[in-house]
């Protein structure tokens, strides 16, 4: 498989390195008329949008347009711009990623596991099959930088590719409910007016405090959706999603925002919360808080599935139409075709993509 030993987003040098000096590897050699057939005709429709594959990339690894249009250039046809913020916001202390070894026998990590509590190796072994930590804390520019390099990015994508805005609130110490609402109202706000075709707001950091996500609490995601739709009107509103270990909890979601016709699809799922440790067993990612730290790729790929196949088994028992983005652990083409039949509309690789800068390609080439 061609992979490169240099992922695109630099592992080994700062946040800031990277978003200053990066794409790195084959995404920094992205051929400027890109190795899509310009001429080609989508084939598929995603939110009535016409996307020639709809496999990409999802939201963190793309800092801002000189890597999302690297993307699109090597045939990712969708590509999620980093999530931003109403406000700047500072990058977690480096390093935020390290290689992440599960003891378990298949290599998976699912929530629930007593690994995630005891602890999983972390170290700076790169070795297929990767898994990584992802320790960034959400950073985001200033709005007045990356509204116009968003607007950047949106007009570089090419016939039959989607770039997708991600976005999320930030809740700031004394802030009560009214304005955490409003500070997410405020960020959907600066996207839309970015010329954005859809965006999807993040509900799966720890955007709540340490370890707490906005998608435990439903009904908040409810209120919280209603009043960035009614900004945002006819724009297509996704939510992007932790995994959620029980059925109430996500029957809940899917009742108090796609059932009530103010969010038109999920994505999921983000990166699973696992406590890191070193050789010695001592706490692998130096800082406080940083015990445990969210977890993505090859180990999170059966509770990606899992997601997307009870998403989609409540979308068809409730007879919704919202659409499914299929995100964890997608590492290959048979990976992709996985998710499809699990019942995902679009697939969307992070840390696969990070290491093959092929993988669209390899997809298409099938
Ligand atoms: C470097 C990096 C940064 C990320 N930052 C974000 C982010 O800002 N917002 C978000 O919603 N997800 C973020 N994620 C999570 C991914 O979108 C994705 O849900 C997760 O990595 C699982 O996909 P994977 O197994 O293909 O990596 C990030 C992932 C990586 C690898």
């Amino acid at each position: 498989m061609d992979r490169d030993s240099q992922s695109f987003y630099d592992v080994h040098r700062t946040y800031e390195d990277n978003y200053r000096q990066g794409p790195f590897g084959s995404f920094a050699q992205a051929p400027e008329t890109g190795v899509v057939d310009r001429s080609a005709r989508p084939q598929e429709r995603f939110l009535g949008i016409p996307l020639n594959l709809p496999f990409g990339i999802p939201a963190g690894p793309l800092l801002n347009s000189r890597f999302t249009t690297a993307a699109f250039r090597l045939g990712f046809d969708m590509a999620v711009y980093k999530t931003v913020r109403s406000h700047a916001w500072a990058c977690n202390p480096f390093p935020n990623v390290l290689a992440v070894h599960p003891a378990s026998p298949d290599g998976m990590l699912r929530p629930g596991d007593p690994e995630l509590d005891r602890g999983v190796l972390a170290d700076n072994r790169f070795t297929q099959p990767l898994s990584i930590s992802n320790s960034f804390g959400v950073p985001s520019r200033d709005p007045d930088e990356w509204q116009p390099d968003m607007r950047h990015a949106i007009e570089a994508a090419g016939p039959g590719q989607l770039l997708v805005p991600s976005f999320q609130g930030s809740r700031r110490t004394g802030m009560n409910t009214a304005g955490y609402i409003a500070d997410h109202v405020a960020a959907a706000r600066l996207v839309a007016e970015t010329g954005a075709r859809l965006m999807e707001m993040n509900t799966s950091c720890p955007n709540e405090g340490h370890n707490r996500l906005l998608c435990n609490d439903p009904a908040l995601v409810g209120e919280i959706a209603e009043a960035v739709k009614n900004e945002i009107g006819d724009l297509p509103l996704i939510v992007k999603l932790a995994y959620m270990p029980t059925q109430e909890e996500l029957e809940r979601m899917v009742a108090q925002t796609a059932a009530r016709g103010l969010v038109q699809g999920f994505a999921a799922i983000n990166t699973i919360s696992t406590k890191l440790v070193d050789a010695q067993g001592g706490q692998a990612l130096p800082g406080e808080g940083r015990e445990r730290s969210g977890v993505c790729g090859a180990a999170i790929r059966e509770s990606g599935l899992d997601m997307v196949r009870r998403l989609s088994a409540l979308r068809s028992d409730r007879h919704l139409d919202f659409v499914i983005v299929g995100v964890g652990g997608v590492a290959s083409p048979a990976d992709y075709h996985a998710y499809r039949d699990a019942g995902a509309d679009a697939v969307m690789s992070a840390t696969g993509a990070m290491w093959n800068p092929s993988l669209a390609r390899q997809i298409k080439s099938e």
